[in-house]
């Protein structure tokens, strides 16, 4: 993370929702939002203000403001954003840092979910977003000239399969971004999402095979896979007046990654593998052993 401030949100107000502990996207950037002279409220469900650090958090912020509220509770949302605007005023900003699924956490499979646990994917990691901006307007809580970011992941758009119902979550948050984004141009804010690469948080580490994942990705990308230290810098810009005519953007943060086709090195390293019978059987390829693969 940068060591120094730029200022960049001097004199701002905003939530920060979803920092659980230090490796959160979220409590990365409320440090960074911070450092940039941000004032700030901080936001988790119950559950996560017992279990995880965000008070610790709140603390570290010089006492912001901890505010509980589950993000799919539209009457957790009002009161939220009603004491959020009697603590801090009208707020410049607030982060969707929130995302969860039980189908990912229990290990079903995308093609035979739990549709109750599916409904809870969407409702609390995509449809969220849209209650929680219709919140901040019905508290009048918003300044204009807002703006609104939350975090994305590649699979909105391209599949990834072990990230199963979470990618029909994060094609609904982009969704809900542009259509939020044409609506409130008007008030001059601004509605984004960040889509980062793979990231060691709680959330990341429950995606089934993460840390290969996380692997591919670091090798694909020319600059590496950015960490939550490097998103939150990149988030701070998408808050600050500097960005004020960027709005319903979906913005790749993952170091070239959504870019790229190939790399020679993976290329090559497929082929030598794709040579040895031991290595494709044990990456699963058994279907795919056949003579034309082995035999140039
Ligand atoms: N880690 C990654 O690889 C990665 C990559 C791209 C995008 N993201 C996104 O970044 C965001 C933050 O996730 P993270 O990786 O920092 O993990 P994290 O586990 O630190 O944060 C997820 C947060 O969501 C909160 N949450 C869950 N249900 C909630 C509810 N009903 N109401 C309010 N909060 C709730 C959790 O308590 C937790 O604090 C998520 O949207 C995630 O999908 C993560």
């Amino acid at each position: 993370m940068a060591s120094q401030s730029y200022g960049l949100l001097k004199g701002k107000t905003g939530i920060v929702f979803g920092p659980l502990d230090e490796t959160s996207l979220g409590w990365q950037i409320a440090l960074a939002a911070a450092r940039e002279g941000a004032k700030l409220a901080i936001s988790n469900v119950a559950v996560a203000l017992r279990v995880g650090k965000p008070a610790e958090l709140a603390k570290m912020l010089g006492d912001a403001p901890l505010i509980q509220c589950d993000v799919s509770n539209s009457s957790e949302i009002d009161a939220c954003f009603k004491e959020a605007k009697e603590k801090l005023g009208s707020l410049d900003f607030f982060v969707h840092s929130v995302g969860m699924s039980q189908n990912i956490r229990k290990g079903l499979k995308y093609e035979k979910p739990n549709y109750d646990w599916f409904l809870k994917t969407l409702d609390v990691s995509g449809l969220s977003l849209h209650r929680l901006i219709h919140g901040a307007l019905a508290a009048d809580a918003l300044a204009d000239g807002a703006s609104i970011l939350s975090l994305s992941y590649i699979a909105a758009e391209r599949t990834f399969t072990t990230y199963s119902d979470m990618a029909d979550a994060k094609a609904l948050l982009e969704s809900i971004t542009r259509s939020f984004g044409a609506r409130l141009g008007e008030k001059k804010i601004r509605v984004n999402t960040v889509s980062q690469s793979p990231t060691p948080t709680r959330a990341g580490a429950g995606i089934v095979d993460f840390d290969k994942i996380y692997e591919f990705a670091n090798l694909l990308s020319p600059l590496g896979n950015p960490t939550a230290e490097e998103c939150a810098d990149y988030v701070v810009t998408l808050l600050s007046d500097l960005t004020r005519k960027v709005t319903m953007q979906n913005l790749f943060h993952d170091g070239g990654y959504s870019s790229m086709g190939m790399t020679t090195e993976l290329l090559h390293l497929i082929h030598h593998a794709a040579a040895s019978d031991e290595k494709m059987r044990e990456a699963g390829f058994e279907e795919y052993m056949i003579e034309r693969v082995r035999k140039e």
